[in-house]
């Protein structure tokens, strides 16, 4: 697969889907590298990663680590890194922590929460030649405070105000809009009603192309499985059968062997 650039993403809109997947560290970038159109480094890693309850507490130093770690893994894939929270509450900041971004790793681009209250910044950004990806509908940077995670997009007034959000974002000058957490219908409503990619999570079939979160679409994270996922492989059993066999092997001097010994 040929690396997309900001241009192929918008003529590839009604014509192919597109492919998202989280990465955080070069060992799995280098396996997405190429299968995929964009790699995101999700905030996300602050829970399946790190093991935090939400993605509140990642800091930008930690998201300017991971997304080296996975770049140098994704030599032909285009990488996005997750602006975290509390980055770019203003125009000023926001350039100041995405030129860190760009001046530090070789992300392509960034990505920012929040619809038509963040339009002002992301033009602000996208006018300093920082490519910006939206992100609206379920946030999880406002787990806190709505308190939880509330699925968008079930009633006339809330799918307009989402529509309104995706028009601000595009108008702002984002390339491209995840939109995560909404009914099926509200999500087909807002990829016609705007003219840049819009990337699905829990949204449906008719978005220009869906995202998931590694760890769940390969099964490692197995607590629980929110219905939007789909499990392509069950990485947690693999892992737990390889290290129990390894673990009766030693025990069994049955490892290492002679052709595995100097
Ligand atoms: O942080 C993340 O992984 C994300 C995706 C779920 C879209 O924002």
């Amino acid at each position: 697969m040929k690396k997309q650039t900001v241009t192929s993403i918008q003529k590839a809109k009604g014509v192919e889907k597109l492919t998202m997947i989280t990465a955080y560290d070069t060992l799995f970038a280098k396996l997405f590298d190429g299968e995929v159109d964009f790699i995101l480094v999700g905030d996300s890693l602050n829970m399946s990663f790190s093991g935090n309850a939400d993605t509140l507490s990642i800091g930008l130093k930690e998201m300017i680590y991971h997304t080296n770690a996975v770049c140098r893994g994704a030599k032909d894939t285009f990488v996005i890194c997750d602006m975290p929270f509390g980055t770019y509450v203003d125009k000023k900041t926001a350039f100041k922590n995405a030129k860190k971004v760009f001046n530090k790793t070789s992300a392509d681009a960034i990505k920012i929460e929040g619809g038509k209250s963040k339009a002002k910044i992301v033009k602000h950004l996208t006018k300093n030649s920082i490519a910006v990806v939206g992100h609206i509908g379920l946030m999880p940077q406002n787990v806190r405070s709505e308190g939880g995670y509330k699925v968008k997009g079930k009633d006339d007034i809330n799918i307009e105000s989402l529509i309104q959000d995706a028009l601000a974002i595009q108008e702002a000058g984002a390339f491209m809009l995840v939109v995560e957490g909404v009914k099926a219908d509200a999500a087909k409503a807002i990829t016609e009603a705007i003219h840049i990619p819009v990337i699905g999570i829990g949204a449906g079939v008719d978005t220009d192309g869906q995202v998931l979160v590694w760890s769940d679409m390969l099964g490692f994270f197995d607590e629980f499985k929110p219905k939007f996922v789909r499990r392509y492989l069950d990485g947690a059993s693999l892992v737990k059968n390889s290290v129990k066999q390894y673990v009766t092997d030693v025990k069994n001097k049955e490892f290492p062997s002679s052709l595995e010994t100097y």
